[in-house]
């Protein structure tokens, strides 16, 4: 409720909103102006911590609807034919802080939640089908490279190729970081991919492994590098303000939800691990599936309270979903809710935006910081109780498994017979980029490797793209020795 006067925090009318309280005109404030002390106290506090990776971004609401028959494949109510769900979107940049120009060159992110009837399932993945790494050990470095030096807290193109070219495992993403998908047009020109593989469970308990594509019905289009330079200092906030002024004319961006499914058995004998992610799945072994389409047509009401405080986890998933023996999926099931606690606080699930919209919530996690929801006088504290509390019902739940065995170790993923670092990066630069795709790639390289300062760094850069390619390495030889 608002009124047309102006209020403590506590709904008292204030006496001023301009004016301090003094010992006359000229005289002293004095400490016992509460209004003017908790004016001042409240705008220290406006501020959360920004998003490790990821800090800027925007985002909207949506609507979700199931068009085809997926349910061989899952019994998630949400992908059930004729299903719909209200969706948020978040897209976001990597590197950049929280005033970045949304136009440097990066991987931008795709946070997509389904406020489903059993829960919230969120995928959160980013614009690309693959990732920089295949284990959460080295995530924190990566993103140190990415981000700013210790000492000068610059960002550095030395540190960004020595991690680089010291993880080889890193080149098919990089290959798409440094192609067109690097600079898109705009998040409403963009794919989004789960990029992980996860796992979906039907009625009859059978279970597959899926990756999930978002695929924009506006196309995949990117911008040049001299634009998004131009646009950088035009307006840092190009991005942002596309979406949010598309959706105010009207102008709904769409996304049809897609995966591609693999029965259980094959994981074990499909010539890439299905589960490392530096690795896709060709879609000539497993089709695109189509299974609904979402369309963004809502903004934010308050940015803070709905984009900047959303928090998403790729852990957050339903009966009939769940996640797979990927070794990064299964780091992220901890760190994202861990970062909501310390960003947030710990009862970042009881706001608007977090909470399940479509589902209720009941059990026995109560009390904490900012505690807004709490159970009636009837609701027993604990479980098991003789008084009617809920009980956990392991018929409605479907969670997802898969067989384990073996010692505990510290070792690569067992390879399959097509896996290496080098050899998808390759298929890309070669087959699904197209010659004026390769000519912008050989000139943004061209521009990365004449940054490096390290001979020993540089070096490695040219072994590195002649890994994925030797005719690209030799050229980038030539090309960055001709500055
Ligand atoms: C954000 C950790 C891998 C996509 C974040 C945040 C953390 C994090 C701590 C900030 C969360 C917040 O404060 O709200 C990790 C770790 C990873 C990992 C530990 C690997 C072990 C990935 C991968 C993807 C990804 C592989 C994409 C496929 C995103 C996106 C966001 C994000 C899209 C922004 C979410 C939002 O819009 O709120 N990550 N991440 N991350 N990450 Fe990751």
């Amino acid at each position: 409720m608002t009124t047309p006067f102006t209020t403590t925090q506590t709904g008292t009318p204030v006496t001023s909103d301009q004016y301090s309280l003094t010992v006359g005109p000229d005289g002293p404030t004095v400490l016992h102006d509460r209004y003017l002390v908790e004016k001042l106290a409240s705008f220290n506090r406006e501020r959360v911590p920004e998003r490790n990776p990821h800090a800027k971004g925007g985002g909207a609401f949506g609507e979700f609807e199931v068009t085809e028959d997926v349910s061989r494949y899952t019994s998630a109510a949400v992908f059930q034919p004729g299903a719909k769900a209200e969706t948020v979107l978040r897209f976001s940049s990597v590197a950049g802080e929280q005033g970045s120009p949304d136009t440097w060159r990066d991987v931008r992110g795709f946070a997509l939640r389904f406020y489903t009837t059993e829960g919230n399932l969120d995928v959160v993945g980013n614009n690309t089908p693959v990732f920089f790494l295949r284990d959460a050990m080295k995530f924190p470095d990566f993103i140190h490279s990415q981000k700013r030096l210790g000492a000068s807290g610059l960002r550095d193109a030395d540190m960004q190729w020595d991690f680089w070219t010291l993880s080889p495992e890193s080149a098919h993403q990089v290959t798409y970081l440094m192609g067109d998908r690097g600079l898109s047009k705009s998040w409403r020109h963009l794919n989004g991919y789960g990029s992980h593989t996860y796992q979906w469970i039907n009625a009859a308990g059978e279970r597959f492994w899926v990756q999930y594509h978002f695929i924009s019905q506006q196309g995949v289009e990117h911008m040049s590098p001299a634009d998004a330079e131009r646009i950088a200092g035009e307006d840092a906030d190009y991005y942002r303000r596309d979406l949010y002024e598309a959706i105010e004319r009207g102008e709904h961006p769409s996304w049809d939800v897609k995966v591609q499914v693999m029965p259980y058995e094959d994981a074990k004998t499909y010539r890439f691990n299905p589960f490392d992610m530096t690795k896709v799945w060709p879609h000539a072994d497993y089709p695109l599936i189509k299974v609904g389409t979402f369309t963004l047509n809502r903004n934010p009401r308050n940015f803070f309270a709905e984009i900047e405080q959303a928090a998403f986890s790729p852990g957050n998933q339903v009966p009939g979903t769940d996640i797979s023996p990927d070794k990064m999926l299964m780091a992220r099931v901890f760190a994202y809710n861990d970062a909501h606690r310390h960003r947030i606080g710990a009862n970042f699930n009881q706001l608007p935006v977090n909470q399940p919209h479509a589902a209720p919530v009941s059990n026995y996690m109560h009390q904490g910081p900012m505690a807004y929801h709490f159970n009636g006088p009837e609701h027993p504290v604990y479980t098991p109780n003789s008084f009617g509390g809920p009980a956990a019902d392991p018929a409605l739940a479907s969670e997802g498994s898969w067989e384990t065995d073996g010692e505990l170790l510290r070792s690569a993923y067992t390879l399959h017979s097509e896996d290496d670092d080098f050899g998808q990066a390759g298929t890309l630069y070669r087959e699904v980029f197209d010659d004026a795709a390769r000519a912008r790639f050989l000139e943004t390289l061209t521009g990365q490797g004449r940054a490096i300062t390290i001979a020993e760094i540089r070096e490695r850069f040219f072994q590195y793209w002649t890994n994925v390619d030797a005719e690209l390495g030799a050229k980038l030889r030539t090309e960055v020795a001709a500055a």
